[in-house]
């Protein structure tokens, strides 16, 4: 029988252990997890707990553990091959056909993995030894610290044809062609395949080392090679970095996708342990399904550059059909030029973490392309438009889901025409001052609506810099003095903080970081160096490169009044708009409506102004 690791791990994964359990004994929930009286001692509390996303039971009390196959040998006393057979048919998978090579095979497996450990630990040894010292440089250069060289299990293939082969020779030329470690062409003798290379070792789930990636040093093509497809490998079946992710986004409820995996090993370094990485192809159908085991929502968070966003609508486009309740990708848009490596490289986790959280719902980022893709200006175009935005709903499979895209769509339709050609429009003669008109209603959009990519979250997130600024640099309160003054932040702490700055500063020529810190009481020490550790970092007067020169320090002082002109502006705008919207819809006249549109468009110019600000600022790098 060909039960291949892959295969059984699919059938687990396929299987709701809670609920297979649940026919035989009443399971309860308990947070992320079942809990039950365990079937196998005799108890009247129950220990025996059930993990859906392991797989796995294990009872506190007696020890019994198992997964799903276990539970139907042990409980039900069913033979392996009969509880593969039920199980398989509940989950709607094909037993692989009775095989007479299969237990050689199933050897042959297992030995497999003996292959890629033993390559593994020869390729790492090949990294700390004389030759390795290039590479050392290189990984060093690149920042990654010896923690994270280990955690990874970064290694070296030597520029050399025969050096695996010969250091593994105990397993012979045909196995070590079958995990993918020596090329064979025709009659040639095997070579190794990965020469000069940074090796990159890829794991299963179980944390198994499966395949390798492996990186050129320094400039050179390919950039990159993979192992090829082998017993143990399927690329479009793997995610990179899986194993660590999982138990992490548990802690963190969030999943971050990047492109490649060096992307995920700086991401790590950075304190972002939940990311993951395709193996340099587009995600395919299966590695959204085990993004979607994890989260919700995964995070897509690809380059930039042209070839990022084309992947991203990719992944866009190969979820629709897959679509279930809940269940989505959301997009995050890096600057263009920075993956996500060199973006905590250049500005600091905070920067990505701004990011991360103005992502765009998958819902937006389709219709943000399709408005996007070409004039929109005659009749027809806007219907091409329409046809467009039809043909994606028309691939998702969901009906539930397919409407309410439908609507979303609709409604940002209507709201994107609704106000262009009616303003020219001449208004109809039942105008009647400070009634409602008779023509068609126009669209009163909540604020913001719009701008859903700039948040609440990013303008705390501008004071937030801005405080931290001022921390970093004390001389620059007094500079700023008059503009702080009369601003409160909404948060009580920075408040109280900006207040505690303003008093100490006043009437000071010179102040200095460690002088303001210390006459803070312990609570506001607590926000300050939290400030000063995790943020603003984005920001070039938070990142020490002024203050040498006077002309640096004086830009930047610059860059911060603007700053808080910024801070302090959007909440005002914030409220009247909100004033000016809830007027508007229960009170509509042209004049409610013109001042409302007036607001609306002034805070989106505001906000694009802000991103801007970021932008620039983080482009300057
Ligand atoms: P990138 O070209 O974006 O590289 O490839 P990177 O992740 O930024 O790597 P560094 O920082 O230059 O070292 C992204 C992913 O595409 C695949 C790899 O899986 C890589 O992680 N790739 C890239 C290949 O398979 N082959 C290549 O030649 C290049
Ligand atoms: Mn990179």
């Amino acid at each position: 029988m060909a039960l291949t690791p892959q295969w059984l791990d699919e059938l687990r994964a396929r299987i709701t252990l809670s609920a297979l359990i649940g026919r035989t004994v009443k399971v309860t929930k308990a947070g992320r997890e079942f809990k039950a009286c365990c079937p196998f001692h005799n108890e009247k509390s129950p220990s025996f707990t059930i993990n859906d996303e392991k797989g796995f039971y294990h009872c506190f009390g007696c020890s019994a553990h198992g997964d799903a196959i276990r539970w139907m040998t042990d409980q039900r006393g069913l033979s392996f091959m009969d509880a593969i057979k039920e199980l398989a048919a509940e989950a709607g998978m094909e037993v692989p056909a009775p095989d007479p090579k299969a237990a050689q095979r199933a050897e042959k497996a297992n030995s497999l993995y003996d292959v890629m450990t033993a390559a593994q630990d020869w390729f790492v040894t090949q990294l700390l030894g004389v030759e390795g010292s290039a590479a050392r440089g290189y990984l060093k250069q690149r920042g990654f610290t010896e923690q994270t060289i280990r955690d990874f299990g970064f290694g070296l293939a030597p520029d050399n044809r025969t050096g695996l082969k010969t250091a593994l020779k105990q397993f012979g030329d045909p196995m070590l062609i079958e995990a993918g470690l020596l090329i064979s062409v025709d009659g040639k003798a095997p070579y190794d395949r990965f020469r000069g290379r940074l090796m990159i070792p890829i794991r299963d789930p179980r944390g198994r080392v499966i395949a390798f990636g492996g990186r050129i040093l320094g400039e050179g093509e390919p950039k990159y090679l993979n192992s090829p497809d082998t017993p143990l490998f399927d690329k479009g079946r793997t995610l990179y970095n899986l194993d660590k992710c999982s138990p992490a986004s548990r802690q963190t409820g969030r999943v971050i996708v990047v492109e490649g995996y060096m992307d995920v090993i700086a991401l790590a370094q950075a304190g972002f342990a939940d990311a993951v990485a395709p193996l340099g192809t587009a995600l395919t159908e299966q590695q959204i399904q085990m993004l979607w085991r994890m989260t919700e929502k995964p995070l897509l968070c690809f380059d930039g550059d042209s070839a990022g966003q084309k992947a991203a609508m990719r992944a866009a486009l190969r979820a629709l059909p897959l679509l279930k309740p809940g269940h989505s990708l959301q997009f995050v848009t890096l600057p263009e030029g920075q993956d996500p490596d060199d973006l905590v490289k250049a500005s600091g986790p905070a920067a990505l973490t701004v990011l991360l959280e103005s992502s765009q719902p998958l819902v937006e980022r389709l219709w943000r392309a399709e408005m996007s893709a070409g004039s929109l200006d005659t009749p027809e175009d806007r219907a091409g438009l329409k046809q467009r935005l039809g043909a994606h709903m028309a691939n998702i499979a969901d009906g539930e889901i397919r409407r309410h895209y439908a609507d979303a769509f609709r409604e940002r339709f209507d709201n994107l025409f609704a106000q262009r050609p009616r303003a020219s429009f001449t208004p109809p003669t039942t105008f009647v001052r400070g009634r409602k008109p008779v023509w068609g209603k126009p669209q009163i959009l909540p604020p913001g609506a719009e701008t859903k990519s700039f948040n609440a979250k990013d303008s705390d997130f501008l004071i937030q810099g801005v405080l931290a600024a001022l921390l970093r640099h004390p001389s620059l309160i007094s500079q700023h003095y008059e503009a702080l003054s009369d601003f409160v932040p909404p948060d009580p702490n920075h408040a109280a903080l900006l207040n505690a700055m303003l008093n100490e500063s006043f009437g000071k020529e010179t102040l200095d970081t460690e002088g303001l810190i210390t006459i803070l009481g312990e609570k506001l020490y607590n926000v300050a160096s939290g400030l000063l550790h995790s943020n603003g970092k984005v920001f070039a007067f938070n990142r020490g490169e002024f203050g040498t020169g006077s002309d640096g320090l004086s830009s930047a002082s610059k860059d911060l009044g603007e700053a808080i002109r910024l801070m302090k502006q959007r909440p005002a705008l914030e409220e009247a708009l909100e004033r000016a919207t809830q007027l508007a819809s229960s009170e509509m006249t042209e004049e409610t409506f013109a001042e409302q549109q007036r607001l609306r468009h002034e805070k989106k110019a505001f906000d694009d102004r802000i991103i801007e600000f970021f932008r620039r600022d983080t482009d300057s790098l």
